[in-house]
C-alpha cells in the first residue's frame, strides 16, 4: 500500500478508507480499552492521532512503541472525535521499523533550547525544528522566487577565494600545508600551497557578484559566506547564508526600495505559506509573532541618515535612556541595542540607516560630496538590529583605489575587481540579507544557532 503523509491523511475526509501512515512516536498513552498514539512524519507540524484497540496487536509490542520509536500503521480513516482534529487512524496493523530506548534525548516535552543544541543532531525531530525547519525551506524557496519574478539571475560564486570582501580581517584559512611542518620550520610557503597563494573561505559573495551584475545587469547569490569573528552572540554565526542582490545601474533610493520590498516579499511569503508553523511558534515561542509579522509588511520602513540617528540616540542617553555602551557621538558605531532603540522604542517600525561615516563601513562604499559619509544603506529590524547591509557602490576607479590604498589593503589582490571600474564602469548597488537573521526575525525564536540545523560557533562544530 502506498504511504499517505501525515499532512494530506488530516485533510482527507475520505472517511471509511484504509490508509497506511508511518511516522515517529510523539507520545503514546494508554488506558485499558484503547491506545492513543500521536504520530509525526515532519510533513506538518500537526500529529496524526493513530487509536489502537489494545485487543488487535502483542501487549508487549504496543507497551515497546514509546516516544521516539518509527512506525507504520495501517488503519482506516476515521472522523476524529477530539477537539481540532478532522482525521484520525482507527488502528489495524503496526509495523515497527526502529524502537527508541528511554535515553532518547528528546523525549521529554519542555527541554531549553540551550539543553537541545547539545543534541542538535536530535532536535530536528521536535516541534519548534520541524516548525523552524520547514520555514527555512520556504524562506529560500521565496527568496529565488522574488529574484526570478523580478529579473535577477542565480549567480554562484565561489567559497574558496584569495581576496577579504570586506576587508575586516575575519577569515578562515584554506591550506594544504602541512601546519605541524610549518610549525617547526617557522616559514609559511604560500607558493607550495594547494591554488600557489594564501586562499580563504569567503565572507562575502559581493566582489564576484559586482562582475556578474556588470555584466548580465542584475544579479543574487545565494550560499554560505563564513566569518572567524570571535562574536558569541545570539545573532553571529561562524558559518551562515547569505543573499546577496546586485544591481547595475541601481542608485541609493532604488536600492532601499529594492531592501523594502524583497524583505517584506519573504514575510508575506511565510505568513501565506506557513501559516500551521506560524500558528505552533505564535502560541508556544512568541505570542506577539504574528502580529509583528504582519505590521512589518504594513508599515513603510523609515529612512534615517545616520546623523540624524546619532542625534536620537544622543538625546535619549541625555533623556535618562540607560545604553550598556555608551553614545559617544558622530563617528561611532552603532552596536544591536542602539539598533534596536531605534526601531523598537523610538519609531517603533523598521529602519533604514543610510550615509555612514565613512571610516566605520567597507572599502567599497560610494562617496558622498562631503568626503565624509558613504552612501551605505543598512536595515534595522525589532528583535534583530542589522539584518540587512547595503550600499551604492564607489565606481570611480582613481577614488575606489585611493581608498584600498588609505586603507592598505593591497591594490594587487583586487586587480581583477578594479577592471569593473577600469573598463566601462557603471553605477551599481547591492546588499547582503542574513538569511538566518531573516529566519529569526520570521520565527520568533531568540538564538541564531536555533535556526540553522548545524550551527558552527566559536569552539562548536560537532558532525
Ligand atoms: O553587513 P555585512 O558584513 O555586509 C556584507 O557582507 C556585504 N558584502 C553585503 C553586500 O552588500 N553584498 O553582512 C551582511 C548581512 C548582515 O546585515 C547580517 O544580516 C548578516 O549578513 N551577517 C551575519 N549573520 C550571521 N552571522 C554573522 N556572523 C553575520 N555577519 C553578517
Ligand atoms: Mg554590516
Amino acid at each position: 500500500m502506498k504511504r499517505t503523509k501525515v499532512v494530506d491523511a488530516l485533510q482527507s475526509t475520505d472517511f471509511g478508507n484504509e490508509i497506511l501512515v508511518k511516522g515517529w512516536v510523539r507520545s503514546h498513552r494508554s488506558s485499558k480499552a484503547v491506545d492513543f498514539i500521536a504520530l509525526n512524519d515532519g510533513s506538518t507540524i500537526k500529529n496524526i492521532q493513530i487509536v489502537v484497540d489494545p485487543s488487535t496487536i502483542e501487549a508487549d509490542k504496543l507497551k515497546s512503541i514509546t516516544t521516539g520509536a518509527c512506525i507504520g500503521v495501517v488503519g482506516t480513516l476515521v472522523e476524529s472525535q477530539g477537539a481540532g482534529q478532522t482525521s484520525e487512524v482507527q488502528s489495524k496493523e503496526i509495523e515497527i521499523y526502529g524502537l527508541c530506548p528511554n535515553d532518547y534525548p528528546m523525549q521529554k516535552k519542555g527541554q531549553s533550547f540551550e539543553y537541545m543544541r547539545q543534541y542538535a543532531h536530535m532536535r530536528l525531530r521536535t516541534n519548534t525544528f520541524g516548525a523552524v525547519m520547514r520555514i527555512r525551506h520556504n524562506m529560500a524557496i521565496a527568496v529565488h522566487k522574488y529574484f526570478h519574478e523580478h529579473g535577477f539571475y542565480y549567480f554562484h560564486t565561489p567559497l574558496i577565494t584569495a581576496s577579504d570582501a570586506e576587508g575586516a580581517g575575519e577569515m578562515f584559512q584554506v591550506t594544504t600545508l602541512d601546519l605541524d611542518r610549518v610549525a617547526k620550520e617557522g616559514k609559511v610557503e604560500y607558493s607550495k600551497d594547494f591554488f600557489g597563494k594564501k586562499t580563504n573561505l569567503t565572507v562575502s559573495g559581493q566582489l564576484e557578484g559586482e562582475l556578474g551584475a556588470t555584466a548580465l545587469g542584475a544579479i543574487y547569490t545565494f550560499g554560505p559566506t563564513f566569518r572567524a569573528e570571535n562574536s558569541n552572540t545570539p545573532r553571529h554565526l561562524a558559518e551562515f547564508w547569505m543573499i546577496e542582490p546586485e544591481v547595475a545601474f541601481m542608485d541609493k533610493d532604488e536600492l532601499m526600495d529594492l531592501e523594502e520590498d524583497f524583505i517584506k516579499y519573504c514575510v508575506r511569503w511565510a505568513l501565506d505559506n506557513c501559516k500551521d508553523d506560524l500558528e505552533f511558534l505564535n502560541k508556544m515561542i512568541d505570542k506577539n509573532l504574528l502580529n509583528t509579522l504582519e505590521n512589518v509588511i504594513k508599515e513603510d520602513f523609515v529612512r534615517l541618515p545616520y546623523t540624524e540617528g546619532i542625534e536620537i540616540l544622543k538625546k535619549a542617553a541625555e533623556d535618562g535612556h540607560k545604553f550598556e555602551f555608551p553614545i559617544t557621538g558622530w563617528g561611532m558605531d552603532l552596536a544591536s541595542e542602539h539598533e534596536r532603540f531605534l526601531v523598537e522604542e523610538h519609531f517603533k517600525k523598521p529602519v533604514i540607516m543610510t550615509d555612514y561615516p565613512t571610516e566605520i563601513k567597507a572599502f567599497y562604499m560610494k562617496k558622498n560630496p562631503d568626503g565624509k559619509t558613504m552612501q551605505g544603506t543598512d536595515v534595522l529590524f525589532p528583535r534583530i538590529g542589522e539584518i540587512i547591509g547595503g550600499s551604492v557602490r564607489e565606481e570611480s576607479l582613481d577614488k575606489l583605489m585611493e581608498e584600498i590604498d588609505r586603507r592598505g589593503m593591497g591594490e594587487q589582490l583586487y586587480e581583477w575587481y578594479l577592471d569593473t571600474r577600469k573598463y566601462g564602469s557603471c553605477p551599481h548597488a547591492g546588499f547582503g540579507l542574513g538569511f538566518e537573521r531573516l529566519i529569526l526575525f520570521v520565527t520568533g525564536m531568540q538564538n541564531i544557532r536555533d535556526v540553522i540545523p548545524f550551527p558552527r560557533t566559536p569552539k562548536n562544530a560537532e558532525f
